[in-house]
């Protein structure tokens, strides 16, 4: 049996305790041995929640508890999660994150510390979407040409619901909240953050890139006018916002903004909370995923996958992780070019 403590029983850390109990008999199967949600740590501890695992606000708890196996950080944050994932890899604890905002700053230091312990991230970047496998798996043999994708649940759900529907965009923010798809600070996503956090993430799995969010261009959907959305209707276009690495000769792009795309696009037909993600290798050529980006059970089958992952190979598996900086002799390409 492998014990799992979840810090953070919100959104997804719910969802996660509750599908390892609805699933439990093929997880348990799948994963060669039985997963037991034991304790989980929330900082409100009167709020009704709809759970069934045992509740403390003392992360320590988890952290100091041997017979846990396997952490799982669902708080979000940057520092304070990082200070735990660090005691709890040090403590020999696998540790298993959906936390992109951390993992944009803290990355390298991270796998470092997990040495040769099993620390995983699928769900950090477009939520059900294994698009982190895909690149560490299954595209290993190709350059990677390019990334092109809708990385944020709530900015496609928001722009979806404003141009489909003409719903405005407080409204459509605050629907956007309520259905989990947010981050607590919902600037992360209307700022474009969030998707510029699963960019630096992919651009350290593709290309290697050791770069913080202020190294690369990003804008967000704030500005966007209702004579944009009157503009891409007139002429049968959509308007999404992209994320964007680029391989130019030996510099990668990186970049997140919204784009006019035509209707007839693949990528424009994304809708809704849907992400979409086309990645282009020099051998298999463009290779497309599509799937739902937020929400509390898509981003927590992602969680999970890791966490049978982990029960597979052992905790002390290495992470096949982020490619060594300048190992492929490959640097960022500065916003401003
Ligand atoms: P959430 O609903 O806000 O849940 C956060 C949980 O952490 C809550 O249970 C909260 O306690 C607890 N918490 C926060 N600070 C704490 C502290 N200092 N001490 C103890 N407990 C604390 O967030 P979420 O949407 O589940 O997101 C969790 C993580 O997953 C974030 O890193 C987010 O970026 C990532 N993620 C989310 C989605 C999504 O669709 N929501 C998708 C992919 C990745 P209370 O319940 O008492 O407030
Ligand atoms: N807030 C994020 C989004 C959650 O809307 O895409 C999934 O990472």
């Amino acid at each position: 049996m492998l014990k799992v403590g979840i810090i953070g029983v919100g959104t997804v850390g719910a969802s996660v305790a509750n599908i390892l109990k609805d699933n439990k008999d093929i997880i348990t199967a799948r994963a060669g041995t039985q997963i037991e949600p034991v304790l989980g740590v929330v900082s409100n501890l009167k709020k009704d929640r709809d759970v069934s695992i045992k509740l403390t606000d003392n992360i320590d708890e988890v952290l100091n508890d041997e017979s846990i196996d396997i952490v799982v950080e669902l708080m979000g944050g940057v520092e304070k999660p990082y200070e735990i994932v660090k005691k709890a890899l040090e403590k020999g604890k696998a540790v298993v994150t959906a936390n992109k905002a951390l993992l944009a700053y803290h990355r390298y230091e991270l796998q470092e510390i997990a040495g040769d312990t099993a620390f995983e991230y699928e769900a950090a970047v477009a939520g059900g979407i294994p698009i982190i496998n895909a690149l560490r798996e299954g595209l290993t043999a190709n350059n990677i040409e390019t990334i092109r994708g809708i990385m944020n649940g709530t900015c496609n759900y928001m722009l979806t619901k404003m141009i489909n529907e003409g719903v405005d965009y407080d409204t459509i923010l605050k629907e956007s909240q309520e259905l989990g798809y947010a981050e607590a600070d919902p600037t992360f996503d209307v700022g474009g953050f969030d998707a510029a956090h699963k960019l630096l993430i992919l651009g350290s799995i593709a290309y290697g890139i050791d770069a913080k969010p202020e190294d690369i261009l990003i804008e967000g959907i704030e500005n966007i006018e209702p004579a944009d959305i009157e503009f891409a209707g007139e002429f049968n276009y959509s308007i999404k916002l992209l994320t964007i690495a680029k391989k130019v000769g030996n510099q990668i792009e990186l970049r997140v903004h919204p784009v006019f795309i035509p209707n007839d696009e693949m990528i424009a037909k994304v809708d809704g909370v849907m992400n979409g993600v086309s990645v282009i290798g020099d051998k298999v050529g463009e290779t497309m995923y599509y799937g739902p980006g937020a929400g509390g059970d898509a981003t927590a089958s992602a969680v999970i996958a890791n966490i049978i992952d982990v029960a597979r190979r052992g905790k002390g598996s290495p992470m096949l992780g982020f490619k060594t900086p300048n190992s492929e002799k490959l640097s960022l390409m500065a916003k401003d070019d």
